[in-house]
């Protein structure tokens, strides 16, 4: 799996915007409770040449608080430069706003005024949408309450009874278990040392019709279900499904190529979605939170792999005049969006993929129109995933895309190549920012997979490189080692990243494992299989690339399995070069 590796089409030039803009975050003045709540009007002036003014009124529609925290993330490059009113300080795109030794009291409906001078404002940047205060997110109204007397948790609105599409949770990870599949849990506990991460919950890739019954080594869907009702005992618990199965998939790689050809979407709708979504409406599932992940590298490739980009292939460009990938994604969003009770999750490639200028915005407007086909519509979208069954780092604590050296911008190195990310946290907070201006609900919210992003072992770089050149500076302060970010396949030197946890940081709902550790990308070599899947050149390590890589070695392990199996060199790998260690 995992298609990428594509450099940006075009650099654009940036225009910045002499307007101002004032946004609500969220209207009403609820009355006054026990429950917590709050309401940020965030107000931007911009002067040119990237430089803005930002004024921030916080509301207090909760108790009265002796000390206060916001948090937003910030689109784009933008960066706070000097702030007022409040303690300020920026990691990548979050911003924290903490109160000061003589504003800290906020009373109940009390308002503060803070605010700061901001830098690196680009024409396409949205204001922040998402704010929390003391981590409540502000909608402008107090939060609801638990409507049930039967849990202890403090973040779900229903534990009980059948839900209806209203009563989703804003996360589904707050305050739940997700579920460990047993079938990888037993594979990786067969491995020496791997019962360290084998009560990790990974996700259930259904990646051919054939799997929704299940095949030799992986239960079914609905004894998935079953297993996962049992897990719950009672508590909210969320599953993880990986809706796989496109006609046509993975154009512009062959290694995960699937069993639907090019034209068979009748096939994908009625053997494929319909049973799946038939099973997940059963009532005896209606407890659990299921979170679909929803077609990995299908619709960023008809805008990055199609003609007359130097990087298209026939078959993406054969996928999008048939239009079934828009077609197939629209029609099982609608279908499993009907069923109460999950949560919708559209893959959003990563930062090695789309993180340029002209990928990017194409992108979350096209799964916007994805989005409203086939019936659908976005309220069948809880969210998106990024870096699902890559290798895409979090953070680079040690470049940053503002520096220069020597008067070279960072952005110009080969490693960056122009690319507006450094790693898939600014990336996919970024992301939300720019669906929500491709017409998205304001609360949508992201999943960034780190199963294999750890890049720890004894090779991690301990700080910045060299200030010799930009290309020794990011070179040896990078702790993402790929020979190229467009390498996708079986990553040498990879490791195990965050392990799973809720709510990790502004607009993120989880980091997941949804590519299970040890499970292989692909093969470099024919292996006779009823899957669908083909040889790829990106899995073999002595090959030399193609445009989407930058025509770089392809950075693979040797001698892998099919794509999905088993590949224990790999998963021993992983282990040692954990970060967070093992
Ligand atoms: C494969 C699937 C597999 C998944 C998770 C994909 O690349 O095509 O068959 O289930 O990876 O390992």
């Amino acid at each position: 799996m995992k298609l990428n590796g594509q450099r940006r089409w075009a650099a654009t030039g940036v225009v910045v915007a002499t307007t101002a803009a004032t946004i609500a975050v969220a209207l009403g003045a609820p009355p006054a409770g026990a429950a917590p709540g709050c309401r940020v009007d965030y107000t931007a002036n911009h002067w040119g040449g990237g430089g803005f003014g930002a004024s921030v009124k916080i509301t207090n529609l909760g108790d009265a608080m002796t000390g206060w925290s916001l948090k937003f993330a910030l689109p784009g490059s933008q960066r706070v430069a000097q702030g007022w009113s409040a303690t300020w300080s920026q990691s990548g795109a979050d911003v924290t706003a903490a109160s000061m030794s003589w504003n800290g009291n906020l009373g109940t409906n009390a308002s503060i005024d803070i605010g700061f001078n901001g830098s690196n404002a680009a024409s396409g940047d949205v204001n922040p949408t998402t704010f929390t205060l003391n981590g409540t997110v502000c909608t402008g109204q107090q939060q609801p309450t638990s409507t049930t007397t039967t849990t202890t948790t403090t973040t779900t609105t229903t534990t009980t009874g059948n839900p209806d599409p209203g009563n989703r949770v804003d996360n589904p990870y707050a305050g739940a278990k997700v579920y460990v599949n047993p079938d990888w849990s037993a594979k990786a506990s067969a491995e020496a040392g791997g019962s360290r991460i084998a009560n990790q919950p990974t996700g259930v890739w259904m990646d051919r019709i054939a799997a929704i019954n299940g095949t030799t080594g992986a239960r079914g869907l609905a004894a998935h279900l079953d297993e996962a009702v049992r897990q719950a005992a009672g508590t909210p618990l969320v599953i993880q499904l990986v809706i796989y199965n496109l006609p046509g998939r993975d154009c512009a790689a062959l290694a995960s190529n699937g069993e639907l050809k090019a034209t068979e979407i009748d096939r994908y709708k009625t053997e494929y979605i319909d049973p799946i979504a038939s099973i997940l409406a059963r009532p005896a599932y209606a407890n659990l939170r299921i979170v679909t992940v929803v077609e990995i590298d299908s619709l960023p490739n008809l805008i990055t792999n199609v003609t007359p980009r130097p990087t298209q292939t026939p078959q993406c460009d054969v996928m999008k005049a048939n239009g079934n990938y828009v077609t197939g994604v629209g029609y099982a969003l609608a279908k499993l969006g009907a069923v109460p009770n999950t949560y919708n999750y559209i893959d959003i490639g990563h930062h090695g993929w789309l993180g340029w200028d002209d990928n990017f915005g194409a992108t979350a407007d096209l799964l916007f129109q994805a989005a409203n086909a086939s019936g659908s519509t976005k309220a069948n979208v809880h969210g998106f995933i990024a870096n699902t069954a890559n290798y895409g780092i979090l953070t680079e604590p040690n470049f940053s895309i503002d520096e220069s050296i020597n008067g070279t911008s960072v952005r110009q190195s080969k490693w960056v190549d122009w690319n507006r990310y450094t790693g898939e946290l600014p990336y996919a907070q970024a992301f939300r920012q720019r669906a929500v201006q491709a017409g998205f609900d304001a609360n949508v919210g992201m999943l960034i997979d780190t199963s294999r992003n750890g890049w720890g072992g004894s090779a991690r770089p301990t700080g910045p490189g060299p200030r010799t050149t930009v290309d020794a500076y990011v070179d040896g302060g990078r702790l993402d080692r790929r020979i190229h970010l467009g390498n996708w396949c079986n990553q040498a030197g990879a490791g195990i990243g965050e392990r799973p946890k809720a709510a990790p940081a502004a607009g993120v709902d989880a980091y997941v494992w949804i590519k299970p550790p040890g499970e292989s990308d692909g093969a470099s070599e024919e292996i006779p299989n009823n899957e669908g899947k083909g040889a790829d050149k990106m899995c073999d390590p002595t090959y030399t690339g193609n445009a989407r890589n930058g025509n770089s070695m392809s950075g693979a392990l040797g001698n892998a399995p099919l794509s999905g199996h088993w590949f224990s060199a790999q998963f021993q790998e992983l282990m040692r070069n954990a970060y967070p260690a093992l």
